[in-house]
């Protein structure tokens, strides 16, 4: 049975590179998990883009005296080339600095305010007088009300996690020129968030039982503790969507407020570039549909709470407000929401700033993206925080992905070439050993996809590369190299079997190891690609242009089954898979860290 599978990836802010940290918290987890239903035969639709708006952005620009456009368009690109060397492969990674996301933000916005849960409110804002302007979030920074922690922005506070009320912050400066902002009234639309509470705290009931405790405790826990009060959803700021309403010229939506409305938009965009415009209702207008969201724990709150609150509150107006045919349904809520939490680097805190990073372009110049999505899976940050530590991935690719499953497949490939004419033996009848073998593997199909539905992508992992140990112990006691002097036939039946486990176990290992499992598909002479490809296209709107990355699925197909190989198939000659590193990089590699 295959189910329509939403995976909503956090949208990154363009005013930055995108590092490790970055990736293992929510772009590579959403791929893997992406690939696993797409070979599980789910409609699958991948989404995101650039998150373009806000003071994230015009913080830089201002800094750098260049355009918030400019500094956007920059990054955006670069995310573009990582996603595609990386095989992050995006339906559509879009932007929202679009005219599509502007009109589906603005439906949303009216489908709220129709159904009485947007207020206008007057509260006093951060004010630059030397400036003559208003100072929002970012603009702002002091110390946490809450945890004390002096580099707290105005609006969330990275220490401890809350979402902060940007006039009660402690000593706030301008992160403009450092200078002490006063308070001033301003008006602004707010979500009643009030208003909401029940019916979120009823929804993130029904998802008690399997969310990830931490993405509880940041949602249902706190509101059960302290409420809910209304949020504005507004700034005063001129880059960003403006509102639907007039007289209202200074004011633009805030960027979390419609970033996460970015979901919604960019299905409705994949929809029309695909030619099948009501497409995104299969994931949108139907509760069937499993929406799964990956982020990072700094981001819990907007998409746990506050995106729930948005899709409750909006109802079944939007396509009246949108302007297409009304279905008189509501939007799909949030399936699950496994956010991850961070990774750290050598121990400390990866800092950008301050080149403390590992930067994902920078890495694929000298590595290969399989050891990256390896190394990141093997250590990502699901449960606690986690440690980037060069020695800990020069090891795992030796002694793992090399000598573990790259020297497995490659020496039984290499040797069934030579010995076997390059030709899958014939192997006569099995014995019990060679039959326990096979179903070993083959079981990982129900265990391996038992973690990849829980979202547990580490032990997915863990289990699968744990079969392809089994498999070295298989040969280290059948030993076909040395069989095949004395007893022909016995060396057939165990390179048969080893053959069917490795073709099972890349099927198992492909969606984290998609670039060399489909190589080795390759070397199995299968001509059927287990993946599509990736591509980028320019799209036009009344906006300008912005470079949008698609993806063109493999032909259709469950490849999610245990190897179904023939005796008499036709092998290549396999190369090897990954390269052994030299121990001198962990040294040269820590020499990188934190130069300019
Ligand atoms: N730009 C935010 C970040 O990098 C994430 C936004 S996710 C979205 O933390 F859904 F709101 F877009
Ligand atoms: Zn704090």
């Amino acid at each position: 049975m295959t189910k329509p599978v939403l995976i909503a990836v956090a949208w990154p802010y363009a005013n930055a590179e995108i590092h490790v940290g970055n990736l293992t918290g929510s772009y590579l987890p959403a791929d893997i998990a992406a690939r696993y239903h797409r070979l599980k035969g789910n409609r699958v639709l991948m989404v995101s883009g650039s998150d373009a708006h806000g003071t994230p952005i015009t913080v830089r620009a201002d800094a750098e005296n260049v355009s918030a456009e400019t500094i956007y368009k920059r990054f955006h690109e670069g995310f573009l080339d990582l996603y595609q060397q990386l095989g992050i492969t995006y339906d559509l990674f879009s932007s929202t600095h679009t005219d599509n996301h502007f009109r589906v933000s603005q439906a949303i916005f009216l489908s709220l305010l129709e159904n009485g849960f947007l207020y206008t409110a007057t509260e006093k804002q951060w004010y630059a007088p030397s400036q003559n302007r208003f100072l929002p979030d970012r603009y702002v920074e002091g110390t946490c009300y809450i945890c004390g922690f002096a580099g707290a922005r105005s609006d969330q506070c990275d220490k401890c996690g809350n979402l902060l009320d940007p006039a009660l912050l402690l000593e706030p400066r301008s992160k403009i020129d450092g200078s002490t902002p006063e308070l001033r009234e301003t008006e602004h639309h707010y979500l009643d968030l009030g208003k909401l509470q029940e019916d979120v705290v009823d929804f993130l009931k029904t998802r008690e039982s399997y969310w990830r405790p931490n993405v509880l405790r940041q949602s249902l826990g706190q509101i059960l503790a302290n409420g809910l009060r209304g949020r504005p959803i507004t700034r005063d700021l001129d880059w960003g969507i403006p509102l639907p309403l007039e007289g209202r010229d200074s004011k633009r939506l805030y960027v979390w407020f419609e970033a996460v409305i970015g979901y919604l938009s960019a299905s409705i965009e994949w929809a029309n570039l695909t030619g099948q415009p009501d497409a995104w209702r299969d994931w949108w207008e139907n509760p069937e549909a499993q929406t799964v969201y990956f982020i990072g724990k700094d981001n819990i709150p907007f998409h746990a709470v506050i995106w729930p609150a948005q899709l409750i509150g909006t109802g079944t107006q939007f396509n009246k407000h949108f302007g297409t045919a009304e279905s008189g349904k509501k939007l799909t809520l949030p399936y699950d929401v496994p956010a991850n939490e961070f990774m750290n680097l050598e121990g400390e805190k990866i800092s950008g700033s301050r080149n403390w990073a590992v930067w994902g372009r920078d890495f694929l110049t000298r590595y290969d993206p399989d050891p990256l999505r390896y190394y990141l899976t093997t250590n990502m940050p699901e449960t606690r925080d986690a440690d980037w530590d060069w020695e800990d991935f020069y090891k795992r690719n030796n002694d793992e992905l090399v000598a573990t499953w790259g020297n497995l497949a490659n020496r039984v490939l290499s040797f069934t070439v030579k010995q076997f004419e390059g030709k899958v033996p014939d192997p006569g009848p099995l014995t019990s050993l060679d039959e326990e073998m096979i179903k070993m593997v083959e079981t990982g199909f129900e265990t391996v996809a038992a973690e990849f539905e829980a979202v547990r992508l580490r032990s997915a992992l863990g289990e699968a590369m744990r079969l392809a140990s089994e498999v070295n112990r298989y040969l280290d006691q059948t030993a076909p190299w040395k069989e095949v002097k004395v007893d022909r036939a016995a060396a057939a039946r165990s390179v048969y079997t080893a053959l069917r486990c490795i073709d099972s176990l890349a099927i198992l290992l492909a969606p984290f190891l998609p670039h060399t499992s489909e190589k080795l598909h390759g070397y199995f002479g299968y001509t059927q690609p287990l993946f599509g490809t990736q591509y980028t296209e320019t799209v036009t709107d009344s906006l300008g242009e912005h470079t949008a990355l698609r993806y063109n699925p493999a032909p259709e197909g469950i490849r999610w089954i245990p190897s179904q190989l023939q005796p008499g198939q036709a092998l290549q000659q396999p190369l090897p898979l990954f390269k052994k590193l030299d121990p001198s990089i962990i040294e040269e590699e820590r020499g990188r860290l934190g130069k300019g």
